[in-house]
């Protein structure tokens, strides 16, 4: 399984449950020496996993890619776009850049990994799994989240459109949606106080734990979602 931000949040807890799932992960992240260090103090042996830098708004870094994973296996099952950014601001004071680089790291360059790895790994097996992870933003169109929440529904509809191409070879792709989670991105870009908000709107009454995203992200990419694709998977603890 290949999945990018795999140091932090949704990604780690993705990466850290391939363990228990008997599933080779390797993770891409920005820096690699800082993450092998992290794993190591986690006691996860160095060959059981592997890691590849990379930069989502760097298409150079991103056409290594496939170079790099390919002399690490020749056989990929999965690839979980996860690798995602966020920046607030209100609708009349989103800059053009911001929504031209939301756009690029949160739609333009994770569709360029998914061709790239489909291409290159799922099309001659004809087997593969791609789990987008968008938001509920994209959904609920929250205040704030202009630039966000419309490259996240970009996404939403780029893995959709695949999913109806690419399931006559047996390549699925599905989106996870979660709703507020607790990590590193969600408490940067939300005030203790909308969470308070926020909270108050969810069925569940708490915020959800990247470890509850990772299980629904695990069992899309498994042989136990075998006839399940094109779908969006709100895991959110029901705001709607
Ligand atoms: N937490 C939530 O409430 C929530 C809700 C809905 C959707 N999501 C989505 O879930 C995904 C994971 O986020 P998270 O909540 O787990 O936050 P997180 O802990 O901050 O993780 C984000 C990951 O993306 C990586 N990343 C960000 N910009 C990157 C770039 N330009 N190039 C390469 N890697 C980059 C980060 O790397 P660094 O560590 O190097 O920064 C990190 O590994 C994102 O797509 C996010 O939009 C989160």
């Amino acid at each position: 399984m290949f999945i990018t931000g795999a140091n932090s949040g949704i990604g780690l807890s993705t990466f850290l449950q391939c363990f228990e799932n008997g599933i080779f992960p390797i993770g891409g992240v920005r820096r690699e020496q800082e993450f092998r260090n992290e794993l190591n103090q986690m006691n996860i042996k160095p060959d059981s996993y592997e890691i590849v830098e990379m930069r989502m708004e760097e298409i150079k870094s991103l056409e290594k890619l496939v170079p790099k994973i390919k002399t690490i296996t020749k056989s990929l099952d999965a690839l979980v776009l996860n690798a995602g950014a966020i920046e607030t601001a209100p609708s009349l004071m989103t800059s053009i850049e911001s929504i031209e680089r939301h756009l690029k790291i949160n739609f333009t360059h994770q569709i360029y990994i998914a061709q790239s790895i489909a291409k290159s790994f799922f099309i001659k097996k004809r087997k593969g799994s791609i789990v987008a992870i968008s938001s509920s933003a994209a959904i609920d169109a929250n205040p704030g989240r202009l630039a966000y929440a419309a490259s996240k529904s970009a996404l939403t509809t780029a893995i959709r459109v695949m999913s109806k191409e690419l399931g006559s070879v047996s390549i699925r792709c599905n989106v996870v949606a979660p709703g507020l989670t607790e990590t590193k991105l969600m408490r940067s870009s939300t005030e203790d106080e909308q969470i308070k908000l926020f909270t108050q709107n969810i069925s569940i009454k708490r915020l959800g734990k990247p470890n509850e995203i990772a299980d629904t992200i695990h069992f899309l990419c498994s042989d136990k979602a075998s006839f399940i694709t094109g779908q969006v998977i709100n895991v959110d603890g029901g705001i709607r």
